[in-house]
């Protein structure tokens, strides 16, 4: 069967997974009894989600006057920007357990739940914030990181006076080449060229069939961590390294789950994930990738519960977030320099 969505009101003590000790904060989410199916409405307009680093100043104007209306909601408003971040900790951090499977941990990572878990987080994330701003145009910025021009944190995101600004970052890397194979190479050419082959390696090379890719599957009664996808494992992973603050006591903010959610850098670069699978799914020679599709209806079947842009919570599914078109939005087309890399 597939995993059931969690039980709110059953939500309990998360777990700092770097560390195992028990957090001494609540990431659970208010509880209510209405729950609704949630329907995707009719893209009137498609969303376009722009490259970070390439955004007009109009577009930075925008998004930050978002998130810093994001950040004035008040804590118990299921969408102000606490509680978003909240949502990470519950559905990553063993604050749920699985419905039915006694203390079974819920743990949406290192599985092929991973891609449609963030895609839905980033759909109500983006949704949030366009309405808060009167715009349901508004779509999130992606970090290009897959490409030498957006291989450093974007620019935007380092102005200490912005909304989008986060003070626990590591400091050494701030203007620093990502390093995907986390290799702790410093010499900048042979990093770029080492993330190019990461790259290839994980959308192409590296995978023998869809689980590869996508995760592991994981169903209801399944442990938790059956086994990340390439994308997950490989540049996902280095990144939140890169960025976590090594002066923080356990990798805050961004490399550590509970509290990746609090740095707006993680939707930005969650975005760039998400990219990935999209990129992936249709663009892609299938001759390269075969089998692009998980046609289990324990994936497909599998749900989550966010709040959505009016407080209303929804429950969602795995076979409603495989189509990014049919979600209402798409990516910038910008290179893929990865594509045919041999070094
Ligand atoms: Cu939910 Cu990048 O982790």
């Amino acid at each position: 069967n597939p995993v059931q969505a969690p039980q709110l009101d059953k939500c309990g003590t998360a777990t700092d997974l770097n560390t195992g000790k028990k957090l001494d904060l609540n990431c659970c989410p208010p509880v209510t009894d209405n729950i609704i199916d949630y329907k995707i409405p009719p893209a009137l307009r498609m969303k376009l989600r722009p490259s970070a680093h390439r955004v007009s100043a109009q577009y930075m104007f925008k998004y930050n006057l978002a998130v810093d209306r994001m950040k004035r909601l008040p804590d118990d408003d299921p969408r102000s920007f606490s509680q978003q971040a909240m949502i990470h900790c519950a559905y990553c951090n063993g604050a749920y357990d699985q419905p039915g499977q006694g203390s079974l941990d819920l743990q949406i990572h290192n599985s092929w739940l991973f891609f449609p878990f963030h895609r839905w987080y980033l759909y109500f994330y983006e949704r949030i914030l366009g309405k808060l701003i009167g715009d349901p145009t508004f779509a999130l910025p992606f970090w290009n990181w897959d490409n030498p021009k957006g291989m450093t944190i974007p620019p935007m995101f380092l102005d200490e006076k912005s909304a989008i600004y986060n003070s626990k970052r590591n400091q050494d890397n701030l203007k620093a080449i990502v390093d995907l194979g986390m290799t702790g190479n410093k010499d900048p050419l042979q990093v770029v060229s080492n993330n190019l082959t990461v790259m290839y390696s994980e959308m192409i090379r590296g995978n023998a069939d869809v689980y590869d890719f996508m995760g592991q599957p994981y169903r209801e009664g399944t442990a938790v961590n059956p086994g990340p996808g390439s994308s997950e494992r490989g540049s996902h992973t280095a990144i939140h390294v890169f960025v976590g603050d090594p002066r923080e006591p356990s990798g805050e903010d961004l490399g550590n789950f509970y509290s990746a959610g609090r740095d707006s850098l993680f939707y930005s670069h969650h975005c760039n994930v998400d990219r990935m699978w999209t990129l992936w799914q249709y663009f892609l020679p299938s001759n390269k990738v075969p089998d692009k599709k998980i046609t289990d209806p324990d994936f497909l079947n599998a749900s989550f519960l966010f709040y959505d842009e009016n407080k209303q919570l929804v429950r969602v599914s795995v076979k409603d977030s495989l189509d990014n078109l049919k979600m209402g939005y798409e990516y910038e087309r910008v290179d893929l320099p990865w594509l045919d890399y041999r070094p």
